[in-house]
């Protein structure tokens, strides 16, 4: 299934119970730096990323990101704790139905398995589903990546395909999900 969607509008602040979702900022740089190069974060995403990571590494990413959001070609948000607004974590969504590829997602590791992903993907679902009014996300993940796993499957995603994947640890095989608009509303309860 295909679609060709409009440029995103600027990325919107989203509040959950525990968390400020804002727009990045180059100022989260530094934070970005001081949690991502961490190889247990990062072995389970696309192959590509320069690694050993450089220490001028989430500056240029944050660049380019920045520069994506301006063009309506991604919304990526910081992970904040509410109360303290620096950085923890970061997700985007992407109009790229075609390549099946519309949400990315890392959180610092001493923050994992508190449900904090889960909640931020329910707010981003949300904001794709009901505010921009598209009609699914593909999302996908390395079979191997069982955390990233559980959040598809506690939002109610489908599996659809698994194929082999270039990921920064190797070849593996890649779940990839469907999550249906009309799908998250009913198990939301709405209309
Ligand atoms: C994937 C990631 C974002 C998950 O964030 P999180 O906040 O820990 O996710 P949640 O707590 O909402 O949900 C994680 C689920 O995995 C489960 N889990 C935790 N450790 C696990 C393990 N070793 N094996 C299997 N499941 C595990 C948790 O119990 C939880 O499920 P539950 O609510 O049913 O108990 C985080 O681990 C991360 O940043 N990983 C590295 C980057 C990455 O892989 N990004 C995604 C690329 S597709």
């Amino acid at each position: 299934m295909t679609i060709e969607l409009p440029p995103l509008p600027e990325t919107p602040v989203l509040e959950t119970e525990r968390m400020i979702l804002r727009p990045m900022r180059l100022t989260d740089a530094p934070a970005v730096q001081r949690w991502f190069p961490d190889w247990e974060l990062v072995k389970h995403l696309h192959a590509g990323l320069p690694w050993p990571y450089p220490a001028d590494g989430a500056e240029t990413n944050m660049r380019e990101c920045l520069e994506r959001m301006d063009r309506g070609e991604m919304a990526c948000w910081a992970m904040t704790l509410k109360g303290d607004d620096t950085l923890i974590g970061r997700i985007d969504i992407k109009p790229n139905a075609e390549e099946r590829d519309m949400r990315g997602f890392w959180l610092a590791r001493p923050r994992w398995g508190q449900g904090l992903m889960t909640e931020a993907a329910e707010a981003v679902t949300g904001y794709a589903f009901e505010v921009l009014g598209w009609p699914f996300l593909y999302v996908n993940n390395a079979a191997d990546n069982q955390r990233s796993h559980r959040v598809k499957e506690k939002q109610g995603a489908e599996l659809i395909d698994l194929k082999p994947h270039a990921f920064m640890c190797g070849e593996l095989m890649r779940e990839t999900w469907i999550l249906r608009r009309e799908t998250w509303l009913a198990r939301r309860g709405r209309p």
